[in-house]
């Protein structure tokens, strides 16, 4: 498949390099066609790897990841273009936090609202999914290499999307009892507020690799 990976940072580059490593042809976008990160990590995945502005990778894609900034995520989808991302499948990762007014973070959208609404407000022709924000980069993509199963939570209102979104995380590592469907895209504001505990977690353990798994009663 074609996929356009938005963002250069940790994630992007975990996302689009596994992607590239499955057989997928990436392109992955950045502000400005040629930044340094993206032309060195296209070059480094080989074959199938490239590199745009945020439009020229959203326009590659079939399907597309936002994996940017949460407080610029709506301008780079923006940027990216809304005829780019129409009746597409965008895997939304981001998290909005806000560390302007210092450590721990705040969120810049809770309670009643979340970035993935937001998203999907405001590109309503896009398949919007949000996915994998509660998890660190190397988990998203190898979640085996904890030891362990855990649960990863997805939601969105187009059914085909999320089937689609599952399959790709299956082909990450994730099982498919355990990619748990919470429901409708207004569920993003469960997972998109875990974070608060997930920094907690990470502060009191001291490692970033590790996830949540669920248990029923037997
Ligand atoms: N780090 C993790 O393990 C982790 C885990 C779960 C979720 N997340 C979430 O995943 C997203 C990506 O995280 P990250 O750590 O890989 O990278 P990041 O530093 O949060 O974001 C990097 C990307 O955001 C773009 N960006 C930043 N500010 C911008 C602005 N003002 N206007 C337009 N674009 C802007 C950058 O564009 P350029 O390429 O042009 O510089 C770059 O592509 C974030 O939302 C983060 O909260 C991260």
């Amino acid at each position: 498949m074609r996929i356009g990976v938005l963002g250069t940072g940790v994630v992007g580059q975990s996302i689009a390099g596994r992607l590239v490593e499955l057989g997928h042809e990436v392109t992955m976008g950045s502000r400005q066609a040629g930044n340094e990160k993206a032309v060195a990590w296209a070059a480094e995945a080989g074959d199938g790897a490239g590199e745009g502005s945020f439009a020229d990778a959203a326009g590659f894609g079939e399907l597309v990841v936002n994996a940017t900034a949460g407080g610029a995520s709506l301008e780079v989808l923006e940027a990216a273009g809304a005829e780019n991302l129409a009746g597409k499948v965008l895997i939304d990762v981001a998290n909005t936090l806000d560390f302007s007014q210092g450590m721990p973070p705040r969120l810049s959208v809770s309670n009643d609202d979340s970035l993935a609404e937001q998203i999907q407000r405001a590109f309503p022709e896009a398949r919007v999914v949000k996915a994998l924000n509660t998890v660190t980069a190397s988990v998203m993509v190898r979640p085996g290499a904890l030891g362990k199963s855990s649960n990863l939570f997805i939601c969105g209102d187009d059914e085909g999307a999320k089937a689609q979104v599952s399959e790709v995380l299956q082909s990450f590592g994730w099982s498919a009892e355990r990619v748990t469907d919470i429901g409708d895209i207004s569920a993003a504001r469960g997972p998109e507020m875990y974070l608060p505990l997930w920094l907690r977690i990470y502060g009191t353990l001291g490692t970033a690799e590790f996830n949540i798994g669920v248990i029923t009663r037997q």
